[in-house]
């Protein structure tokens, strides 16, 4: 899909009230519409709606961080995929390392958002892979990722319905980034091992990286083969570090006013 990437996510994770989402929408809105690449936010449950609302009609991608594996039913405390949609939201990270390993989510789980976010009519699932310090140190990245994209992936998404974000869990809010030549090995990897098992043209499938991603190393970050863009956690609560590292990327807005 021409004109599509870089795809730039930012996840707020558990940040922001109302009066912080709303601002840190404004900004991003003011920057003016996006005229290459995709730009996207990730809230709380708790602000969703409102993100949403205020940017309607601004190009800007709105989802959640998560959601539950069921469309309803009695799961205290849970949010389901159709409830995302319900808020105007078009997207959802599945899988992240801070739910997989902080919260114990396998790749069955996974899997089983992913076909609930699908079955919702959700537009984009961003599904987070990625190895932890002791896998990377026993030189274990490869086989961690295949047996993430097998069990995580449901074969017959969509691809364009699809982001794969590689998030290495040792490089996530860390300050510590894989070499450039570690991404771009691990990232030309995924692109074949997504074609192999998705049904649809796996090649196609944009492929962000995340884990420390800022301003100042998105150049050299977004630069690499086979990035596709990236999904960022704390400097994506800094809105002229978030636009910094979407242009970096080859992403652009339209001057304000135009
Ligand atoms: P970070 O987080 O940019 O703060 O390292 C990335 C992520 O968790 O998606």
């Amino acid at each position: 899909m021409p004109g599509r990437r870089p795809l730039v996510f930012g996840n707020w994770k558990m940040n922001g009230l109302g009066q912080d989402t709303r601002a840190l929408s404004d900004r991003l809105k003011a920057f003016g519409p996006i005229t290459r690449g995709t730009l996207g936010v990730f809230p709380p449950f708790t602000q969703l709606q409102a993100v949403a609302e205020k940017l309607r009609g601004s190009g800007i991608v709105v989802g959640a961080q998560d959601c539950h594996e069921a469309a309803n039913g009695a799961y205290t405390g849970s949010v389901s995929a159709a409830m995302v949609a319900d808020t105007g939201a078009t997207a959802v990270i599945l899988g992240h390392s801070e739910r997989r390993h902080g919260l114990g989510e396998s790749d069955a789980l996974v899997n089983a958002k992913a076909k609930s976010a699908l079955d919702a009519g959700l537009a984009l699932l961003v599904i987070c892979i990625g190895e932890t310090e002791s896998e990377y140190l026993d030189k274990q990245t490869l086989a961690v990722l295949d047996r993430q994209v097998e069990g995580s992936i449901p074969a017959d998404i969509d691809p364009d319905r699809l982001v794969v974000a590689y998030e290495p869990v040792w490089a996530i809010g860390t300050g510590r980034t894989p070499s450039r030549e570690e991404i771009a090995s691990v990232h030309a990897h995924l692109r074949g091992r997504l074609a192999a098992h998705l049904k649809g043209d796996g090649r196609s499938v944009a492929i962000q990286y995340g884990g420390s991603v800022k301003g100042a190393n998105a150049p050299v970050i977004l630069g690499i083969a086979d990035v596709d863009g990236a999904l960022v956690g704390g400097a994506s609560l800094d809105p002229v570090d978030f636009a910094k590292i979407f242009t970096a990327g080859g992403g652009s807005f339209a001057a304000p006013g135009s």
